[in-house]
């Protein structure tokens, strides 16, 4: 069926409850290979998204793609409650893997897609501290399920719904190129830690009981690396600070790795740049390079052993399935087989220095340029080189879509996701395997669009 006659169709019998249409059109793509995207006349689009942060390893990665067919073959379903191979090793690779680096022993549960996930990290949360409120940050992202909306600060995801259970109490992340307090980090103090801690100082602040030395909050829910929040990356002593004051107060920390787990930040988990230790890890899409939908939390054993968290506790019929647990235990094995720490390190030094040098070019428009490992930001400012642009953001992402980009006499497409509070951010996620000869075709692209949309 040609592009119009879809279009039709999707018009009349699709939902457009999901993302599609934040573009409009929403563009269509026929097939995927490396670092690029094609649509139906096979126009190459570099892909600085995959798959909305999923496929590291890039597109027809050959190993894992063969790794699920052989899965396919041999073993493609299997009822829920039974068991199987990889669903054991997968989890107990991740467990002995965080043994190892926070010396605490825990558990897996698998489930599919992140926000589930959420949901089962909130359980766990809620099951062992009989606590249902937690913290979350403003700009912080969770997912779209009920539960998951209510630790997301963004209301307009709730508006429609409402939430289940108690909205989070929302505080300002240390988002420090737009600090919410309007302060700059040379002299700011750690003011908003600061802040937040003085919520306990006495119980009219409303969350602190002194008298019982009980907070009303289980946990803080918190991303290392702000993902949809515009790859915002924190100062390591904010969260060495928070984490004292949780400990302190007995409040669990759980940390949403969904996007940034896997080496996406140059490390297996982004919080361990912060050199702190969780107590819940919800991890997800890096974990399969996108062929599956495959999820999961690790929680620390008082959290997760079988007397407090029994059989039953939470279930989905697709829950460690076997093709998602297959791939993901590969994808382990690849990232222990290769130095994925230096190269993700290496490329996306490479990737900001060549950015840098784009701001360079455009100062102030570029208000910001930051990234860990290969999770990398541009932040796109007016003339003053503070305020947000999302205009000409939005230019951006719509004519990279157009595939209509030159190199070498060759016509092109640039593939950008918009983040950020005020969406205004490119939050650039591109595969691990993309060549420096790949980078360079990107920041060449970048130019020419800000060129087209410059106004
Ligand atoms: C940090 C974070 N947590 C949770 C989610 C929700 O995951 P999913 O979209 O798979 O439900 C996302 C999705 O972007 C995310 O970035």
């Amino acid at each position: 069926m040609n592009e119009r006659g879809l279009r039709r169709l999707e018009a009349d019998y699709c939902s457009w409850g999901d993302a599609v249409h934040s573009l409009e059109p929403p563009k269509i793509f026929a097939g995927c290979e490396g670092c690029f995207l094609y649509d139906s006349e096979g126009t190459p689009y570099l892909d600085l998204q995959m798959a909305s942060a999923t496929a590291s390893f890039g597109y027809g990665n050959k190993r894992l793609n063969q790794t699920l067919k052989e899965q396919l073959n041999r073993l493609p379903q299997l009822g829920s409650h039974y068991l199987h191979a990889e669903k054991v090793d997968i989890s107990a690779r991740i467990a002995q893997l965080n043994e190892k680096i926070f010396r605490k022993k825990g558990r897996v549960h698998l489930n599919v897609g992140g926000s589930p996930a959420i949901e089962d990290a909130v359980k766990l949360v809620r099951n062992a501290t009989r606590k249902n409120p937690g913290f979350a940050f403003m700009g912080g992202y969770h997912g779209r399920t009920l539960g998951a909306t209510a630790i997301t600060s963004s209301y307009r995801y709730r508006r429609r719904y409402g939430h289940f259970g108690d909205r989070a109490y929302f505080v300002p992340y240390p988002y420090c190129f737009r600090c919410f307090y309007g302060l700059k980090r040379e002299d700011c103090g750690l003011y908003c830690l600061k802040q937040f801690e003085r919520l306990f100082e006495t119980e009219y602040y409303s969350v602190w009981d002194s008298r019982a030395g009980e907070c009303e909050f289980g946990a803080f829910y918190m991303e290392p690396v702000q993902g949809t929040g515009g790859y915002v990356i924190p100062p390591k002593e904010y969260f060495v600070g928070l984490k004292k004051i949780l400990e302190e107060r007995k409040i669990l920390l759980v940390d949403d790795e969904v996007q940034m787990g896997f080496f996406r930040t140059g490390k297996f988990w982004a919080i361990q740049h912060l050199d702190i230790v969780p107590d819940v890890i919800v991890f997800g899409k890096g974990l399969t390079n996108g062929l599956n939908p495959l999820s999961g939390v690790w929680a620390a054993e008082e959290i997760i052993n079988p007397q407090i968290f029994p059989p039953g506790s939470t279930h989905s019929t697709y829950a460690a399935n076997p093709q998602g647990t297959a791939i993901a235990l590969d994808v382990l094995k690849l990232l222990e087989e290769q130095d994925y720490e230096k190269k993700v390190n290496e490329k996306g030094a490479r990737f900001i220095a060549q950015l840098k040098e784009l701001q360079k070019k455009y100062p102030r428009i570029i208000g910001d340029v930051d990234g860990l490992g290969m999770a990398l930001r541009i932040e796109f400012c007016r003339e003053d080189g503070s305020t947000p642009n999302p205009e000409l953001t939005q230019c951006l992402v719509q004519e990279g879509l157009k595939g209509n980009l030159k190199n070498n006499g060759r016509n092109y497409g640039l593939v950008l996701n918009v983040g950020g509070y005020f969406k205004n951010v490119l939050s650039l996620s591109p595969s691990f395997e993309i060549s420096h000869e790949e980078i360079d075709l990107a920041v060449e692209l970048l130019d020419q669009l800000l060129v087209r949309c410059i106004k």
